[in-house]
């Protein structure tokens, strides 16, 4: 049907980019990118009257988004020789727009496209290798600017790298160390780091993307002050191993797994380093905090996790109810402490859902006056249930009389 809107528009449309690179790779891919050789916004507004989707466009760029009534979304660009800027050193005189759209791409990988007009359909475009590139499992630049061009597609790379277990060729290795010691990064805004690493730690699995960028030497591009010791590999790799555990046992819970590799990656970063780097990377207030102040206090907490040598259940709940599951699993990767680890996976698993049946109403009927007692009297209760001392609205109640 995109095809055929194409035709009727005397343009000519093709789905490229990561939708035909994951056909190739087997893998599941629901954002689908088409390519106009023409006005992709006339396109994407033909089309969406004629199926009941809204559009939303951006006439700069020449893009627009087709949102339909199920929220599916297909983004359209339009492939037209003024959009596009090259160093003036590359051969790009006498492409067709298509070939120039893929030209301007990260890596041969991204440059497939399929025709989608009806006289031409399911027609593969391969101008630069890249189901050669596929096949072998090799992540190649297409040109030797691509990281002058957007010195973030280095982080890209290992994402590439890792998530298809690809390997990167020789001569993009060489462009990639080339960027690092030429500091391509310098004029990067924070925000368009911080972006892509949180591309990486959304990642099924970070923490090798996370040692590749070590190999780099790319951790200090993100910020120099996250501190770089022995321990990271253990530290990333117990990343790996909490969030799974966690991922297992809480199917149904979310939280942001993201955030937890985020604060693995600035566990030696005291209150300040960390305050600084959450200002470079523009990271909003809510993470800020949990990132820096709230993480902080925790390692106080997690020393006594450790070091105590009788801590009842009651003890360690009050420790750390109402701590977020994010901080809750980085505290476990932190430690090195089996009693430590014990005590907040047992908090985890049981002793957070602790409850009692007691409430004000029945501490009324008892006779208590209203007041601080109250809460002292509930919470006393709270605290012999969760030491097993009471079991029961009996006990509870017994208990609450005493
Ligand atoms: N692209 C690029 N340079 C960048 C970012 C993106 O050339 N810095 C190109 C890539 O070729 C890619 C396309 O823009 O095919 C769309 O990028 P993105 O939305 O990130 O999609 P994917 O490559 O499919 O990545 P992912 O699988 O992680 O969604």
């Amino acid at each position: 049907q995109l095809g055929e809107t194409a035709a009727e528009l005397d343009c000519r449309a093709y789905v490229v980019g990561g939708f035909v690179r994951d056909l190739f790779l087997f893998r599941k891919n629901e954002d689908i990118d088409v390519v106009i050789e023409g006005d992709g916004i006339a396109f994407a507004k033909t089309f969406a009257n004629a199926h009941g989707a809204r559009t939303h466009t951006h006439e700069k760029f020449g893009t627009a988004v087709i949102t339909f009534p199920d929220d599916f979304k297909i983004d359209v660009a339009s492939a037209r020789m003024e959009y596009y800027q090259f160093p003036a050193s590359l051969p790009v005189v006498e492409m067709s727009s298509i070939k120039m759209d893929m030209f301007r791409r990260d890596f041969t990988i991204n440059t497939l496209a399929i025709e989608l007009n009806p006289d031409k359909f399911g027609r593969l475009l391969d101008f630069f290798s890249a189901q050669k590139d596929i096949k072998d499992k090799v992540l190649r630049v297409l040109h030797n600017l691509s990281f002058v061009e957007d010195p973030t597609r280095v982080f890209r790379a290992l994402r590439f790298e890792q998530r298809f277990g690809f390997t990167i060729g020789k001569l993009t290795s060489s462009l990639i160390d080339n960027a690092v010691k030429m500091d391509f990064f310098k004029r990067v805004a924070g925000k368009r780091i911080y972006t892509e690493l949180k591309l990486i730690l959304k990642e099924e699995h970070p923490a090798p993307i996370l040692l590749r960028l070590l190999d780099y030497d790319l951790l200090r591009i993100i910020h120099p002050l996250i501190k770089i010791e022995n321990d990271l590999q253990r530290l990333l790799e117990t990343a790996q191993k909490v969030t799974d555990w966690h991922d297992l046992l809480f199917i149904d819970e979310s939280y942001e797994r993201w955030a937890v590799y985020f604060m693995t990656l600035l566990c030696h970063c005291d209150l300040d380093a960390t305050l600084e780097i959450c200002n470079h990377l523009t990271i909003a207030p809510r993470y800020r905090k949990m990132f820096g102040e709230t993480r902080i206090m925790m390692a106080e907490h997690l020393t006594r996790l450790e070091r105590r040598k009788r801590m009842d259940n009651a003890q360690v709940y009050n420790l750390l109810k109402g701590l977020r599951t994010e901080l809750i699993l980085y505290m476990m990767i932190c430690t090195t402490s089996d009693t430590a680890i014990k005590r907040i996976s047992k908090y985890h698993t049981q002793l957070r859902h602790a409850a009692i049946t007691l409430s004000g109403k029945d501490l009324l009927d008892m006779g208590l006056p209203p007041g601080p007692l109250f809460s002292r009297t509930l919470q006393a209760v709270l605290e012999a249930k969760l030491n097993g001392r009471v079991r029961n609205r009996e006990e509870e109640i017994a208990f609450a009389r005493q």
